[in-house]
């Protein structure tokens, strides 16, 4: 498999980095994952656009151009056998002593793959997924997409302990997101979703979300969900870019919404699957 390392294309065998790496020794980098449907990167743009705010939060200079990261993005996906991919990127600071203050003339890595994209299986579209609950004990800075992900690989390894995909998280009494993905609900046929605040990760499938059902004029609000209203909710999602939208059907090992994905579920599935395919 050929890989992105620091300006080149080589297989992935002879991609090597420095143990003294920041992203090793801190997790000091930010990362983005971007879907492909059809050899085409889907939202490049807002991808780029979150990137560069994830920089801007760690304080550290975007390496390239947008121009530039479309041309990179764009030949690794000409170079994978596949058509349908999920590239991943990730910028950490570089390579130095280690010290924990900010090196001053170290450039910082760039690493880029992209692997065939494991969507959610039909069956889990049409019957829903399981979740576990938890207390979300990440730091506060959820908005910032950084490499730095322990909490979540916790938080993830407590779905998979409990036989679910996700765990969905709560802090001071609401809901937040879950591990690696965001979490809507449904109440009264209206959308809602947290606020793209400091404690979830502003995602892109969240926001093509929205997106898709103002465009079918479905009813969307955006508001803190105390964690009693998410656990009686009419219907309860999770949205990313590898997930897409999916339905939440059972809950700490009980059926949730009657056990099946819900109406709404239903009609933004379709105007989702029909905007992937309008959209490059
Ligand atoms: C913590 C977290 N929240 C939300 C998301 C969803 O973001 P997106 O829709 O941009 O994939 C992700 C994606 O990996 C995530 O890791």
């Amino acid at each position: 498999m050929t890989v992105y390392l620091n300006g080149r294309f080589l297989p992935l065998e002879d991609a090597k980095i420095s143990v003294l790496d920041r992203g090793f020794i801190y997790g000091d980098g930010v990362y983005e994952l971007i879907p492909v449907y059809g050899r085409k990167p889907f939202r490049l743009k807002q991808h780029l656009a979150r990137l560069q705010r994830s920089l801007d939060g760690i304080r550290l200079a975007n390496p390239y151009s947008d121009l530039e990261w479309e041309r990179i993005i764009g030949e690794l996906i000409g170079r994978m056998p596949f058509d349908d991919q999920g590239v991943y990127f990730q910028v950490t600071r570089g390579v130095a002593k280690r010290d924990h203050a900010f090196p001053t003339e170290t450039a910082p890595t760039v690493f880029m793959m992209s692997n065939p994209l494991a969507l959610p299986s039909a069956d889990s579209v049409e019957r829903g997924v399981a979740v576990v609950t938890a207390k979300d004990e990440r730091w506060l800075h959820c908005d910032l997409k950084t490499i730095s992900l322990l909490g979540n690989v916790l938080a993830r390894q407590l779905a998979v302990d409990g036989g679910a995909v996700e765990a969905v998280l709560f802090r001071d009494g609401h809901l937040t997101e879950a591990s690696a993905s965001n979490v809507l609900i449904v109440r009264d046929g209206v959308i809602v979703a947290p606020p793209k605040d400091n404690q979830i990760l502003p995602g892109i499938t969240y926001d093509a979300a929205f997106e898709v059902a103002r465009e079918g004029s479905l009813a969307v609000e955006v508001r803190p969900i105390p964690r009693e209203e998410a656990l009686h909710a009419d219907e309860m999602w999770l949205s990313s870019s590898t997930k897409e939208i999916l339905a939440v059907t059972k809950v700490d090992g009980q059926p949730f919404a009657g056990g099946r994905p819900g109406p709404v579920f239903r009609k933004i599935y379709a105007l989702f699957q029909a905007s992937k395919l309008k959209a490059g």
